[in-house]
């Protein structure tokens, strides 16, 4: 009789597993309108819309989803899927140097906000 109670058990666990694990992988959809550009817009865009000085020295508009998907001069800085290759999170997350870390001589941005823009390009960095 234990014995099966034991093993009863553990069928429980096995079973639950899996529930545990799909409910990570179904992080709730970021919105490009709706979570993204507003954090853009607060921490970039007074540097990073059109004349802005962002926009004058790298070429990168920030203003709307198009120029954020053209990135710089250079390239792009946000690769769709590619969360270690893009550069936008590169710059933000601190992984660059300093003197190059966005936004420039301010307060970074809060670590949720980061998280968002992080999941955003992580699930394809959709005009969504
Ligand atoms: C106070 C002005 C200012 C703010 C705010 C600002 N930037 Fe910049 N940004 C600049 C300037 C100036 C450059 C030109 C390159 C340089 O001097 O590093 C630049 C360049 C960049 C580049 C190109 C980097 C390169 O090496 O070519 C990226 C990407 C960037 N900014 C992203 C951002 C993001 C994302 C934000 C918001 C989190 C932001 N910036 C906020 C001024 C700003």
């Amino acid at each position: 009789m234990k014995n099966i109670k034991k093993t009863f058990g553990k069928l429980i666990a096995l079973s639950l597993f899996p529930v545990v694990i799909t409910a990570c992988n179904n992080e709730p959809a970021v919105s490009f309108s709706q979570n993204v550009k507003p954090i853009l817009d607060q921490h970039c865009a007074e540097c990073h819309q059109a004349n802005g000085a962002g926009t004058v020295a790298s070429g990168f508009d920030m203003s709307d989803y198009e120029g954020l998907m053209a990135g710089t001069r250079f390239g792009p800085m946000v690769i769709a899927g590619d969360v270690e290759g893009s550069n936008l999170l590169v710059l933000i997350e601190g992984r660059a140097d300093p003197s190059i870390s966005m936004p420039h001589g301010q307060k970074s941005i809060p670590k949720e906000e980061i998280e968002t823009i992080r999941t955003w390009i992580k699930q394809g960095a959709k005009n969504n």
